[in-house]
């Protein structure tokens, strides 16, 4: 089986095409490079033996894409990774979101209409809940009004693209609403590659562990949660990784029960932002040093995730505890700055 990888040199498709190599499927990742590293294929080579094919190709340039599909014309699916994921970034600059992520399903969509791709997997976000007014969320929770640009669409793109697949016989897609992926491959080959200061919460813990950041700021400790401080749910991204797997088999073996379909995929658990620093703590052996500032704009107070019905459908659920998950960061983070540990 052929798989089109999107975006496979980021930090999630690339922790999948490690999976779906070992699992015996053929890729062929497209990335435009903009923020990962080439070099990342021979971080999944190092793991799995196998150098995916590659393009360097930019989804909203129409022609070249519909090249790429010409010269490979037997793909029987896409998982579509590629866009822009900055929430801060994409309140500076929303063209630039509104631009590139729908601009490049768009194109996207239309090759799958011109040349018969059945079955996509789409990388959605529970941004879509925004601050659900109920907890755990499910999938029929209420999607709001979008906190930023960058949720808005991840709204607008699950829209698309379920009138997309229902305006089409032959082509199905499922949309995967992630929540806080985490962590590296356990090899520390591939992990999370943040471009200058990182804006997720992780990144930011391990780059202060090893000592490239001073200090974390803790965005706010006056949220009504158990410590004051926001809760989310975290999940390992291997874990994530491995929920791809299983909802392309579902659709290869057409044993998906609706032509569109959304799961949620988290740990089911919520986790504080002093919960985080005290995992790290544990792992590391070390005391993260950190202070708490003004909330970040933007920022919901707390989310986790029902995630029975992809349990039940995919026979999908998260394997690694959070300790587990947050050694792979700071396992990885060390080997990034090996000459600094
Ligand atoms: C987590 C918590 C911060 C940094 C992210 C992505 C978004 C989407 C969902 C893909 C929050 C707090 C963070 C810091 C802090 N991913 N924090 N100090 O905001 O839940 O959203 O995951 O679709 O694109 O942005 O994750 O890691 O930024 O923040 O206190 O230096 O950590 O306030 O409560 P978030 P995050």
């Amino acid at each position: 089986m052929k798989v089109l990888v999107t975006g496979g040199t980021g930090y999630i498709g690339s922790h999948t095409s490690v999976e779906l190599v070992s699992q015996g499927f053929d890729l062929v990742i497209i990335d435009n490079l903009s923020n990962s590293k080439i070099e990342v294929l021979d971080g999944i080579e190092a793991i799995t033996g196998i150098r995916p094919k590659f393009e360097k190709l930019d989804l909203c340039q129409a022609e070249p894409l519909d090249d790429f599909f010409k010269k490979n014309s037997n793909i029987d699916a896409i998982i579509h990774f590629a866009a822009y994921k900055a929430v801060g970034e994409s309140v500076e600059n929303p063209i630039k979101y509104y631009h590139n992520n729908l601009v490049s399903l768009l194109n996207l969509l239309e090759a799958m209409r011109k040349y018969q791709v059945p079955f996509m997997v789409f990388s959605s976000s529970c941004t879509v809940y925004g601050e659900a007014r109920e907890l755990p969320v499910t999938e029929n929770s209420p999607v709001q009004p979008a906190e930023s640009p960058y949720g808005n669409t991840k709204q607008i793109a699950e829209e698309i693209l379920q009138e997309f697949v229902n305006s089409q016989d032959k082509i199905h897609a499922v949309a995967l609403r992630y929540f806080n992926p985490i962590g590296a491959h356990p090899s520390s080959h591939i992990g999370e590659l943040p471009i200058g200061e990182p804006e997720n919460l992780v990144p930011y813990i391990t780059q202060t562990g090893i000592g490239l950041r001073d200090q974390l700021k803790i965005f706010g400790n006056d949220y009504e949660t158990p410590d004051g401080t926001a809760v989310r749910d975290y999940l390992h991204v291997v874990d994530l990784a491995k929920a791809h797997v299983a909802t392309l088999k579902r659709l290869l073996n057409q044993q998906n029960k609706k032509p569109y379909e959304v799961f949620n995929l988290g740990m089911g658990k919520g986790v504080s932002v002093l919960e985080m620093i005290q995992s790290f703590n544990r792992v590391s052996g070390k005391t993260l040093n950190y202070k708490v500032v003004d909330r970040r704009h933007g920022d919901i107070e707390k989310i986790w995730a029902d995630t029975s019905l992809a349990t039940k459908e995919l026979g999908w659920k998260t394997e690694s505890s959070l300790d587990e998950a947050m050694k792979t960061a700071w396992d990885w983070e060390k080997q990034l700055n090996k000459n600094q540990s």
